[in-house]
């Protein structure tokens, strides 16, 4: 079965977003309507190898399309790789009429929808998401982008895929904890805006199709308030000022996966909160268990001064004042604009002490 949901934003593209084990079938039709010159199909190893035989095997479409696989990891959201992407376009004589598919996760999403907006001035690009974490957040709402100097996402633009097409079995070909780690963005869901859903899935280790759809429809809700994220859409950052700078500045041996970056980020914040926003401790107490349960403790390796300099960076402040999403209660965010370096170091020292 599938489910559809709509997003339409003035003066931009709609998006249609399908989820269901027949999405394949939806955009075998779509593309039989329209006469793309070309489909470039943009993977990474993980997607070339697990998904686009997956879909090769019942369907014709892909048949003559380019594909461009990126290198895995945040090198590909560089001015170089976008400088050797948009080489090969060239070489490949893509021209305007062509369609753009990011068959992957959040990084090919970003890099994809950033090199469709400004290739040939504009160019049809379409998400079929593979990571739960993708799925649930990157695949909907026009954020594109690459990173610059260190700092996620400094050079971007707002360009929305014109249709999503979730198929939830993908995440069947993910590492445990790739697909794991996405389980706090989902609790971010419940904790900015629904609390009956924060404490469903703080009871569970995995989600269905109908949790999908409700991480999107409460996605999709903010983003229809405030597409271009100057107000409301900013609340689906929780967790994400500490999480972001945290992932620039990481020292550990292995980078830190976004996911796990998300969850610290969301204990820390929710201390935060606890402070500064009357969070009652009960609620902080009930945050801390649902993600405590559903992600791993990680010791914390990071340099303090990249630290600081990310949370100074973060796209949310204005006038030199750090802003952050806070929590009131468990469903109800707030931004909050004048966060203070103390209490930063002070949320970190507490999730140091938990773990
Ligand atoms: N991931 C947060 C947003 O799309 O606004």
């Amino acid at each position: 079965m599938i489910d559809t949901l709509e997003l339409c934003i003035e003066h931009q593209k709609a998006s249609k977003i399908h989820i269901g084990s027949g999405v394949f079938e939806s955009l075998d039709t779509f593309l039989k309507t329209k006469h793309y010159s070309k489909l470039v199909v943009f993977t990474d190893q993980n997607t070339t190898e697990m998904c686009l035989p997956l879909i090769d095997q019942y369907y014709s479409f892909l048949n003559n399309a380019e594909i461009i696989e990126l290198q895995d990891g945040e090198q590909s959201k560089s001015f170089s790789a976008l400088q050797s992407i948009i080489e090969a376009l060239i070489e490949y004589n893509i021209d305007r009429n062509a369609l753009f598919i990011a068959l992957g996760g959040g990084m090919i999403h970003d890099i994809t929808g950033f090199i469709a907006s400004i290739y040939k001035r504009g160019v049809d690009f379409i998400s079929i998401p593979t990571s739960l974490l993708c799925m649930i957040d990157a695949c909907l709402g026009g954020k594109t982008g690459i990173n610059f100097k260190h700092v996620k996402n400094q050079i971007g633009s707002f360009y929305f895929a014109k249709h999503i097409y979730i198929y939830p079995a993908f995440t069947n070909s993910l590492p445990k904890q790739v697909y794991t780690s996405a389980m706090g963005e989902v609790l971010k869901y419940g904790l900015i805006d629904n609390a009956s859903f924060f404490h469903k899935i703080s009871a569970q280790k995995t989600v269905d199709q109908e949790d999908i759809l409700k991480c999107l429809n409460i996605k999709m809700a903010f983003v229809k308030a405030d597409p271009f994220d100057t107000g409301q859409r900013k609340k689906l950052n929780f967790g994400h000022t500490i999480g972001h700078a945290l992932e620039t500045s990481w020292t550990g041996k292995t980078p830190l996966l976004h996911g796990y970056a998300v969850g610290i980020g969301l204990l820390c914040e929710a201390y935060i909160s606890k402070k500064r926003t009357g969070l009652s401790e009960t609620e902080f107490k009930q945050i801390e268990k649902g993600v405590t349960s559903l992600l791993p403790p990680i010791k914390l390796n990071f340099n303090q001064d990249n630290f600081i300099t990310a949370i100074k960076q973060d796209k949310k402040n204005s006038h030199h004042r750090i802003q952050i999403i806070l929590l009131e209660r468990i469903g109800n965010a707030i931004v909050y604009d004048n966060l203070s370096l103390d209490d930063l170091i002070e949320s970190l020292d507490y999730y140091q002490s938990i773990t």
